[in-house]
């Protein structure tokens, strides 16, 4: 929706990302990425494919031979933003012809060929399955042939592939343990564009994360659409597992094991993992996060709406009760646990009492944190086919305030129970405003900012007193 009020949008824009190059190779590749830390993890992959056949990274975009960008399509505002970018980067295209767009990720995926279509100045199109196909697509390209390639796999994960690590912090990194989503959320376009769910190796990720240690490493967040349903039986799609022999269902891989697994593997790793789903999120996870000191004590666990009747609506597989019951164990079982969600404001058919209920939810649980959006309507989706997006944007737009005033009264509060503690935060960087201070998180993933002192450096686990807080930022002293 066209909308004055930002969204929290959990999106980050358009970031490129650079990494060393390899020596011989020729041609430069800006890569930018838009939408979910699924993208910039997939980023990565397609620049360590890329890497292989000719290209280097650069951050010049005027230094690029081939410009590709990785898309978002979960709203429409997230489009708009990639059909911007393209007008831009056509300006460049009239100034050195040779030059080469590539659209990857859930955009490209989603329209297709309609992209080449509408978009002159695109010449390869890539669906989230299809990156080991990039060098014969620009081949395609340089024969004048059209590149397209959207077929969604049963199986690709690129485990074998060791994503190079582009432009991040030297210390925090994602590892992608699922692919694809299957719950049908009537709302979603993530079935659509990342096809169905299927699982990682868990051999392959917890080398990846020994790996990422002996590289200096200290957090890894292992991601997925839906991590909780994490299940390996030796390949194949998640829905498939029926079929699956005994010997395969006995030495099949949960998410509470693989958990653990890679929590013992890498012993001084901080752990997080996202996203969680209500419905898949079981006791055992639970346990295993209380069992392990290096499992962050954060989970984020969007719920979309406080009415069971819209949540109905959504396709969600639980009820507001379900939920709360939930949201109580997990309380019970992981002491001092930070949660997170997310919301849509104003889906098909939402009223005003529906609208309270999700704000009584908020109340009951007292969120550290959220993403909040207006729902926006996909092509496609069951929503769309079967619904009418009949809340009206004002309404919309209002409730989704009412939702963030509220979210950021608990975010206070939240972050004011963590003052006069002494908390473990591992140092990420310079805090943004003044040099002379750290950037870390807390275990509950809030930030802290606090003065360097001498012998410290990034990668560290140091200890910090919270003293005083401003509205998402604890200030403190390590101690
Ligand atoms: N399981 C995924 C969810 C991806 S989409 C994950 O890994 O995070 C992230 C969030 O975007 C969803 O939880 C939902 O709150 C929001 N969202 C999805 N489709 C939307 C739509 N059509 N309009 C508004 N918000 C949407
Ligand atoms: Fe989308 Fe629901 Fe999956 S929000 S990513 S269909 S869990």
């Amino acid at each position: 929706m066209q909308s004055n009020i930002k969204d929290t949008d959990e999106s980050r824009q358009g970031e490129s990302m650079v990494l060393e190059g390899k020596e011989g190779n020729s041609k430069k590749l800006f890569i930018e990425s838009y939408g979910c830390q699924m993208n910039f993890s997939d980023s990565e992959i397609v620049a360590s494919i890329l890497l292989e056949n000719g290209y280097n990274t650069t951050s010049e975009l005027e230094e690029a031979d081939l410009i590709m960008i990785n898309t978002c399509a979960i709203r429409h505002k997230a489009e708009d933003t990639v059909r911007k970018r393209l007008t831009e980067f056509n300006a460049l295209k009239r100034k050195k012809p040779s030059l080469k767009i590539g659209v990857l990720g859930c955009m490209a995926e989603r329209l297709k060929t309609k992209l080449l279509e509408e978009e002159k100045v695109v010449d390869l199109v890539a669906g989230p399955d299809a990156y080991r196909d990039l060098p014969k697509l620009l081949e395609d390209v340089d024969d004048g042939r059209q590149a397209i390639n959207v077929i969604l796999s049963k199986e690709e994960t690129y485990a074998d592939l060791n994503p190079v690590r582009l432009g991040g912090n030297g210390v925090t990194a994602f590892v992608s343990i699922t692919r694809g989503c299957d719950n049908m959320c009537t709302f979603c376009v993530v079935p659509f564009t990342r096809g169905r769910e299927r699982s990682r190796e868990p051999e392959s990720i917890i080398n990846e994360c020994i790996n990422l240690w002996n590289h200096g490493y200290r957090e890894i967040t292992l991601l997925g659409q839906n991590v909780d349903s994490y299940l390996w039986y030796g390949g194949g799609l998640k829905k498939d597992f029926d079929k699956a022999t005994e010997e395969q269902k006995e030495n099949s891989v949960d998410f509470a094991e693989l958990l653990d697994r890679v929590a013992v593997a890498v012993p001084g790793m901080r752990i997080r993992f996202s996203t969680s789903n209500p419905q898949d999120m079981h006791e055992s996870v639970l346990r295993t996060m209380a069992k392990h000191d290096n499992i962050c004590k954060s989970i984020h666990l969007p719920f979309q709406s406080g009415s069971t009747a819209v949540l109905k609506r959504m396709n969600r597989q639980h009820t507001r009760e379900e939920y709360i019951e939930l949201i109580d164990k997990i309380k019970s079982i992981v002491p001092n646990i930070a949660l997170s969600h997310d919301i849509i404001a104003g889906f098909c058919g939402e009223t005003e009492e529906e609208h309270k209920e999700t704000l009584s939810l908020m109340e009951y649980v007292k969120y550290d944190f959220g993403y909040m959006f207006a729902y926006s309507e996909r092509p496609g989706t069951p929503a769309h086919k079967k619904m009418a997006d009949d809340v009206p944007e004002e309404v919309k737009k209002r409730r989704l305030t009412e939702i963030i005033d509220l979210q950021q009264v608990h975010s206070k509060q939240r972050l004011e129970s963590y003052l006069g503690k002494v908390h473990e935060v591992l140092i990420e960087g310079n805090s943004k405003r003044d040099e002379n201070f750290w950037y870390g998180r807390i275990s509950q993933n809030a930030v802290m900012v606090f003065p360097k002192t001498e012998g410290t450096k990034v990668g560290d686990f140091v200890m910090v007193r919270a003293d005083s807080c401003t509205s998402a930022t604890l200030l403190g002293e390590m101690i």
